[in-house]
């Protein structure tokens, strides 16, 4: 495929923000018409109006991606502008950060709602227009959480882990569609997400954002710019798993290799967690 995409359509959820609005950028960047969709209509529209002008149409369109009916509308009307879906980054997501113990009901819904009932909202709506079209290339926004085992997030890690599953399964059915599907495993990148976002929220009252985010500081946060860039190459090489930054797969390869191991690690990262929660 070339590594232009003019005359493709591109659909964005969670475009309005970090991950979302920089894919989006560096698809308009490459010619694609892009629909960037979110709950935050506002921002959605500032996205666009920024890219505006820069080469193909971009649209801003509210979308709740826990509605699948909203979702099914939202793609009728991309589709009833554009013609056609050539890309779905099924993106959206939140997090719930903290132990489980610490997780009411409501914690585990809104994870499982957003990043895992909204993924497979954006297959249901935009899949059979690929079938149809005989193209096509869904990219579902999973996580290293998805791969790994990870501590302090076991509502987030479960919907990420289902991504992935999810992705492989239709990776290879869809084949025969002329349909192509990736999974992204995003390490750690720096967006709103890391302190809760506008929708998730840190159950670590021990805590400030601050402090959480330094947390993060020591992972080495990747700018989304840079990140979108490297992720668009490897849609365009149509890798069926996508980890950027790359160092993150020697975690992968190591959860593999030695799940015990794996659970050592976990074991004594929980320990700094629950010691930066209260120190004494
Ligand atoms: N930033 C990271 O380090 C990181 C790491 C791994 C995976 N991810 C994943 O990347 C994706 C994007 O996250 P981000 O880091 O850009 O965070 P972000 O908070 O900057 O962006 C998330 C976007 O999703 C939107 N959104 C949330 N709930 C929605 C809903 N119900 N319907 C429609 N839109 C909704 C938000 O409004 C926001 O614009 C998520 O799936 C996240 O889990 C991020």
């Amino acid at each position: 495929m070339s590594s232009s995409l003019s005359e493709r359509v591109a659909f964005v959820t969670g475009g309005a923000s970090g991950i979302g609005a920089a894919l989006a950028t560096e698809l308009v960047d490459r010619g694609a018409e892009v629909w960037i969709a979110d709950r935050q209509i506002g921002r959605a529209h500032e996205v666009a109006q920024r890219l505006s002008g820069r080469g193909a149409a971009v649209h801003a369109i509210e979308l709740d991606v826990r509605d699948a009916a909203a979702f099914e509308r939202a793609v009728t009307d991309a589709m009833h502008e554009s013609g056609r879906i050539d890309y779905l980054f099924n993106n959206a997501g939140i997090g719930v950060s903290g132990e489980i113990d610490s997780y009411t009901l409501a914690d585990w819904d809104d994870v499982f709602d957003v990043n895992l009932r909204g993924v497979v909202h954006g297959i249901q709506a935009v899949y059979p227009i690929m079938i149809r079209q005989h193209s096509g290339h869904i990219v579902n926004t999973a996580s290293m959480a998805g791969l790994t085992t990870t501590v302090g997030q076991a509502s987030y890690t479960a919907t990420k882990h289902a991504v992935v599953a999810l992705s492989r399964s239709m990776r290879v059915e869809a084949e025969r569609h002329g349909v192509r599907v990736s999974v992204l495993c995003p390490g750690v990148i720096r967006t709103p997400i890391l302190i809760g976002g506008e929708y998730g929220r840190i159950n670590a009252p021990g805590l400030t954002r601050e402090e959480f985010l330094k947390s993060w500081e020591r992972l080495h946060p990747m700018d989304a710019d840079e990140f979108a860039k490297r992720v668009l190459k490897a849609v365009l090489r149509n890798n069926a798993m996508i980890i950027v930054p790359g160092w993150w797969k020697a975690w992968w390869y190591m959860e593999r290799v030695s799940p015990a191991l794996s659970l050592r690690l976990s074991r004594r990262l929980l320990r700094e967690l629950r010691k930066m929660e209260s120190p004494t």
